[in-house]
């Protein structure tokens, strides 16, 4: 089914300057950027996005890490935009995502692990509406 995913650029690649090279590989996959923007996280942003993380050990280092330099987030569709995303990405800990991925060509660790992607299609649209106004959408007409 066409499908929109949320999809967040880390500021570790944002800092490695691969923002487009991450872009190419969506659109290689198929999936299409109908909205996208840079920001740096404020605590209070990073806090919430990752409230569900909120009782994990590693959450204050998360936050840290989200709110450390800018990030480029962007909503993706396309046919099982989620799963797609999710293949690009690779395993969530670099040591264990498959060669060719993004996490095994751009992540560091577990912690710094280059890019996000929204794990369900209710956590997109919750995702998404975090992030973006619905004007900010926009689907393609051509
Ligand atoms: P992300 O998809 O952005 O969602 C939460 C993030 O927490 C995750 O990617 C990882 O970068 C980070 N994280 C750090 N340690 C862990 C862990 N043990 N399990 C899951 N996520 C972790």
């Amino acid at each position: 089914a066409l499908e929109r995913t949320f999809s967040i650029i880390k500021p570790d690649a944002v800092a490695k300057n691969v923002i487009g090279a991450i872009y190419n590989r969506f659109e290689t996959a198929g999936l299409r950027i109908v909205a996208s923007k840079m920001l740096h996280l404020s605590k209070e942003q990073a806090e919430g996005f990752y409230a569900e993380h909120s009782a994990r050990p590693f959450f204050g280092a998360l936050v840290s890490f989200m709110t450390s330099g800018p990030v480029m987030i962007q909503v993706l569709e396309g046919e099982n935009a989620v799963r797609k995303n999710r293949e690009i990405m690779g395993a969530t800990n670099p040591a264990e995502a498959l060669a060719g991925t993004l996490r095994a060509d751009y992540a560091a660790s577990i912690d710094e692990n280059a890019c996000h992607g929204s794990d369900a299609a209710e956590s997109a649209a919750r995702e998404i509406a975090y992030f973006f106004a619905d004007e900010e959408l926009c689907p393609r007409t051509r």
